[in-house]
């Protein structure tokens, strides 16, 4: 269902579930963003998204699989993008990743985004979201302790977030 939200610099933006349709969308959003972004979000460069990957975040139930998107109400433009997978076999628990596109960091899109799939997350029977960050991920460190998540240490240079619903 699609939902407005205000920042608080004042602007709006939509928020709704991913649909089939969207994959196109999500592969010129995914062109648009930096090096920096790309990495801190795949912890890998790709110059573009590779097939089998667009396959793969397009798979979406709204049940064990579920991506919001945001977008900019004025334009149309795709602005982020958060999801959890649950795991085959896993009853409460899922995986979240979050990107924002590079102009719209920092003005509370992730923030908005990310209680959004908290609440999607919460009324398909999901107790837990958990989720891997580079440890220098300050923007995301930021917003995953705003949210309440605990940071646990885990291997390379990475962090294991968790948040509790
Ligand atoms: C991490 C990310 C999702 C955050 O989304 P966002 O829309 O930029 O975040 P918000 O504007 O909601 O702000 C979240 C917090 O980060 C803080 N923040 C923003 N930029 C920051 C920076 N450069 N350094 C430190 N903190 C920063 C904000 O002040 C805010 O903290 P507060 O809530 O305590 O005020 C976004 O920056 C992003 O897409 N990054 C690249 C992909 C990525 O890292 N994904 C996470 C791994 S799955």
């Amino acid at each position: 269902m699609r939902r407005l939200a205000r920042l608080k610099d004042g602007s709006e933006i939509e928020i709704r579930p991913l649909e089939p349709q969207d994959a196109e969308l999500l592969v010129h959003g995914f062109d648009e963003l930096s090096v920096r972004t790309r990495y801190e979000r795949f912890f890998t460069v790709v110059p573009t998204l590779p097939h089998h990957w667009v396959e793969d975040l397009m798979d979406i139930d709204h049940r064990d699989r579920e991506a919001l998107g945001a977008g900019d109400p004025a334009t149309g433009q795709g602005i982020g993008v958060a999801r959890y997978v649950r795991p085959p076999g896993t009853t409460e628990e899922a995986e979240f990743a979050i990107t924002i596109t590079d102009d719209w960091q920092g003005r509370g899109v992730g923030h908005t985004l990310m209680l959004e799939l908290m609440d999607a997350a919460r009324a398909n029977g999901i107790t837990r979201l958990t989720g891997e960050v580079l440890a220098a991920n300050d923007p995301m460190l930021a917003l995953a302790k705003r949210l309440g998540a605990r940071v646990e240490p885990s291997d390379g240079g990475v962090v294991h977030l968790v948040l509790d619903l």
